[in-house]
């Protein structure tokens, strides 16, 4: 008993002196550290963060400590940045202090460093204006992204017209769509929606969006020695990107044999162009290895993203048939029923442009953003930020934002449409973050949400297989990605 009691005095000395040299270390340099509950050694706030909802745990620690805090996820300190005026600040302002990626152990290992990303200085700033160009059809292929997209979205209707009405989950034929214009721009040509290769890689890539919400994936990022050694959903995730690294790796060679210098056919011919102009310089950034990892880097951003979106976007019309009837209304009357849609006509269709903007708004899809971390010593308001801390500069408080969207957990598109009906820009629109490390597939992601949507509005009806009433459509809880609930819709032909 004595003993016991001992023990305990001395462990409680210990771990005092602990949090007192950690409080120490964060008054002492160059100035004030931003504020935070006091961290563990080695487990960090882990009683004050719920590894399922991160989201939440940030929120009430942000009415505690204010919009700018520390928390330590693991022993990984991290300052968080919470609404719209400090991520503005940060992101626009302060650009470039804050224009660094940080990584979090998991993303770390599935990206390896070297692509878009996650890489940092100049290997990032190279790859980064390469994709942005090559994604904006210059010195690609001979038909544009928005052919590329309009074409699929052909593909994708006469999918839908052959289930006959039948009530289906269209999670999968979404995500073979939006996958498919990953692959056109990258392989060249899209895929047969039968075909066994094609098949394979998505379902690795739809594998690891189900592995990324799992708690033990999750807990990778607090502990991600301990979790290295453990089995579990995270192991299988790792070895799926493997698998996935293999398939690019023999479509980069199949380019190579039939590489023309002359006449780029897609993003690994323009990759190559770059590799070969390059070929004298040691030091060059552009190798196998980062057309590798920029390449899975695309699928992985470029695929969940887009396609959730989606999934999202047919649950909500289905709640709201009245705000269907009216976008295809404005199909009808600006696009009719005999040709495709394609971006010219969605300024002429501000109603339209309104739902999708807040559809996006409304699902929040990445609440806590993708890590920054600021590249030198940084100062920000009156704070110190040493170089290398990382920083979560979250999208949810900016989304919703309750003095710039009026009652922000109720979907409505009048969040973004003015009195007149003329379509209402928002600066606090930022489903893709903002400043130096905005979404380089932002211009990519809103043509595929515009021409697919109102492709499938023009041929279809969203019939539910419940009272539209009894939908739900708040997105699950989780730390990484908001999904919808799982459903079943028919698509009745108009
Ligand atoms: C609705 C769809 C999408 C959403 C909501 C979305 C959102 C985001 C967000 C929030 C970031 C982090 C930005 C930051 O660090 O500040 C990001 C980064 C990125 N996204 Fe997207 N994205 C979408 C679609 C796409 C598509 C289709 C592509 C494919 C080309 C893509 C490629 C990228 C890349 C390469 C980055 C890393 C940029 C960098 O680190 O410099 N995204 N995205
Ligand atoms: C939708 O149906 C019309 C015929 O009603 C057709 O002309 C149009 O091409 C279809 N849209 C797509 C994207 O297949
Ligand atoms: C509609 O209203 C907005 C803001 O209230 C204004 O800026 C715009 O000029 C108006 N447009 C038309 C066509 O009346």
């Amino acid at each position: 008993m004595e003993l016991l009691g001992m023990t305990t005095i001395f462990l409680l000395i210990c771990i005092s002196c602990l949090l007192l040299i950690a409080t120490w270390r964060n008054m002492s340099q160059n100035g004030k550290q931003p504020p935070g509950p006091i961290a563990l050694p080695l487990a960090g706030n882990i009683f004050q963060l719920n590894p399922k909802n991160l989201p939440e745990s940030l929120r009430k620690l942000s009415e505690k400590y204010g919009p700018v805090f520390t928390i330590h996820l693991g022993p990984q300190k991290i300052v968080v940045l919470y609404g719209y005026d400090v991520v503005k600040e940060a992101l626009i302002d302060q650009a470039d202090d804050f224009s660094g990626r940080g990584s979090l152990p998991l993303l770390k290992r599935l990206l390896k460093g070297t692509g878009i990303v996650t890489s940092n200085g100049e290997t990032w700033k190279q790859l980064r204006r390469f994709a942005l160009t090559t994604l904006r059809d210059f010195g690609m292929g001979k038909r544009s992204i928005e052919e590329r997209i309009q074409e699929e979205a052909h593909f994708l209707v006469e999918r839908i017209r052959n289930t006959h009405e039948k009530a289906f989950n269209p999670g999968r034929f979404l995500t073979h769509a939006v996958s498919n214009i990953i692959c056109s721009i990258v392989f060249g040509d899209r895929f047969d929606y039968e075909d066994k290769k094609f098949l394979t890689l998505i379902y690795l890539l739809d594998e690891n969006n189900e592995y990324q919400n799992t708690i033990q994936t999750q807990l990778y990022n607090f502990f991600p020695t301990l979790m290295e050694f453990l089995p579990g959903p995270h192991q299988k995730m790792l070895k799926n990107i493997d698998e996935v690294d293999k398939f690019i790796l023999e479509m980069i060679a199949q380019h190579q044999e039939t590489w023309d210098p002359s006449c780029p056919r897609d993003f690994i011919d323009a990759f190559l162009n770059k590799m070969d102009q390059e070929k004298e310089n040691g030091h060059s950034v552009f190798t196998v290895e980062s057309l590798t990892r920029s390449t899975l880097d695309l699928f992985l951003a470029g695929t969940g993203t887009t396609s959730t979106t989606l999934r999202h976007a047919l649950l909500i019309l289905q709640k709201y048939p009245e705000i269907q009837e009216k976008v295809q209304r404005e199909i009808d009357r600006v696009i009719g029923r005999d040709r495709s849609p394609c971006m010219a006509d969605r300024s002429q269709m501000p109603y339209t442009d309104a739902v999708i903007h807040e559809i996006q708004r409304f699902i929040d899809f990445l609440p806590l953003n993708v890590p920054h971390a600021v590249i030198k010593d940084t100062k920000f308001r009156n704070y110190f930020i040493p170089k290398d801390t990382m920083i979560f500069p979250l999208l949810t408080p900016v989304l919703h934002d309750s003095k710039e969207f009026p009652n922000p957990e109720k979907f409505d598109p009048g969040h973004f449409l003015n009195a007149n009906g003329t379509f209402k820009k928002s600066d606090f629109f930022m489903p893709f973050s903002a400043g130096k490390r905005i979404c380089a597939g932002e211009g990519l992601a809103r043509m595929e949400l515009f021409i697919f949507l109102t492709s499938i509005l023009q041929n279809f009806t969203l019939k539910p297989v419940v009272d539209h009433k009894d939908i739900d459509i708040a997105p699950l809880i989780t730390s990484a990605a908001s999904i919808p609930r799982p459903y079943e819709v028919s698509f009745i032909p108009r």
